[in-house]
């Protein structure tokens, strides 16, 4: 039996959690991997802070810098949030020649080439699967699993508290605030959920799967994103009215000659797809590889068991590296792939208008869409007599997007049109 030091760096729910689940489950690990784990020494802002578990305060302290002279630390766990001193805890491991697990999303998305490039240098792995889907073993599968296949595309709902609170919408048709309060209560939103509602949680987890799937660092500005804050309960009902569901989707789809389109963002998808049944907090992703065809994850993206259980598996990984220095990938480097214009793709769209009940209120907004050559699937109009406002819903056909959009923001400065236009897209996985 080895014994390995851990130097555990916040002591958050994350953090919290991997305590318990070292002592619940850490014999089974040692039996299973032949390693002891121990945690060595616990870095927290608050010592006095009264916690549901309380750290041990004789290995506790408020240094992070701590954690890299104890020679007998050989494993930084890093769960501690925010994006600076993070950044500088990793410089500092690699320098220190210890090895990471961190389920960081923020910092992976937003300085993941710096720390690929150090991780390359260094010859040491970074592990990082509570960062995206927390207990559902996404990244080893594209790592490892799905090392011989070229991916087509991958599909994902990443967002726990963004699932939940668009399936109470839909299944119980509380409205948005209602649906987010409830989320709260109940633990699943953050107390600040800004990043789950504005899609950039989504948007960090899927520009981790995107560079680990295709090879280069997806930037932060490469990608479109957008939240569950642009749309109604009047589109969720419209959307179920014509067979949909709305989801905040993340989409990774190969094109031709290497570019990868991706996109994060409120999408209609058909009732009867599979990832239309994913409800509340779960997370699900749908991966289309040339080989493997499509295969399907789903499983708890977030909560202190789901994502501790990440991180124990990160641990075994890290031990064999710790054994076996040529063990586990570097990660994303430069290979091949480049971003594709979302703009430039074709897609399908649901566009709902509130326009004045006039005449001639179709004639312009059909004209508009007839100039730019996009053709009309079918019309759903709710409500109103004349001099009154009505709702009119257009499934758009299939045209580029930029195209769209530039029509779109035409019909929006109609003197017809009463509000800012609701522009979805509509997936069909095809
Ligand atoms: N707040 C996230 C979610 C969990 O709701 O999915 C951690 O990424």
């Amino acid at each position: 039996m080895v014994s390995v030091g851990i130097g555990l760096a916040g002591f958050g729910t994350v953090g919290a959690g991997v305590f318990r689940a070292l002592k619940q489950n850490g014999d089974l690990l040692a039996q299973r991997t032949g390693t002891h784990f121990e945690i060595r020494r616990i870095a927290l802002r608050d010592p006095t802070k009264s916690r549901p578990l309380p750290a041990p305060l004789e290995i506790v302290t408020t240094r992070w810098q701590d954690l890299m002279t104890d020679p007998k630390i050989s494993i930084i766990v890093e769960l501690m949030g925010g994006t600076v001193e993070p950044l500088a805890l990793l410089r500092s491991a690699f320098a220190a020649r210890k090895l990471v697990v961190t389920g960081n999303k923020a910092l992976l998305a937003e300085h993941g080439a710096e720390i690929f490039e150090l991780s390359r240098s260094a010859n040491m792995p970074v592990f990082y699967e509570a960062a995206v889907a927390g207990g559902v073993p996404i990244i080893k599968s594209i790592r490892e699993a799905f090392i011989g296949n070229r991916f087509e595309s991958i599909y994902g709902i990443l967002n726990g508290t963004s699932n939940y609170i668009l399936s109470r919408m839909t299944e119980s048709e509380m409205d948005f605030h209602q649906a987010l309060r409830e989320a709260q209560s109940r633990g699943f939103a953050e107390a600040d959920p800004s990043l789950d509602l504005n899609g950039w949680d989504a948007a960090h987890k899927t520009i981790l799967l995107a560079s680990l799937a295709h090879g280069f660092w997806v930037g932060t500005c490469d990608i479109k994103v957008e939240g569950i804050e642009t749309f109604s309960n009047l589109d969720i009902r419209f959307a179920r009215q014509l067979g949909y569901r709305i989801k905040l989707l993340s989409s990774i789809r190969s094109h031709p000659d290497r570019e990868i389109e991706i996109s994060v963002g409120p999408v209609l998808i058909p009732a009867s797809h599979i990832l239309a049944s994913v409800n509340g907090v779960f997370n699900a992703i749908l991966v289309r590889g040339d080989m493997v065809g499509e295969s399907l994850f789903y499983g708890r993206g977030a909560g202190e068991s789901p994502t501790a259980s990440a991180v124990l598996g990160n641990l075994a990984e890290a031990a064999l590296s710790l054994s076996s220095p040529t063990y586990g990938s570097p990660g994303p480097h430069n290979l091949y792939g480049r971003i594709k214009n979302p703009d430039s793709c074709l897609a399908p769209f649901y566009l709902r208008l509130v326009v004045n009940s006039q005449p001639k209120v179709l004639t312009q907004i059909a004209s508009i869409l007839g100039d730019a050559k996009i053709g009309i699937m079918s019309l759903v109009q709710s409500g109103g007599q004349d001099g009154h406002q009505i709702s009119l819903v257009l499934m758009l056909q299939k045209a580029v997007v930029g195209v769209t959009r530039k029509a779109i923001r035409q019909i929006a400065v109609l003197p017809c049109v009463r509000e800012k236009p609701v522009l979805l897209r509509v997936e069909h996985f095809v």
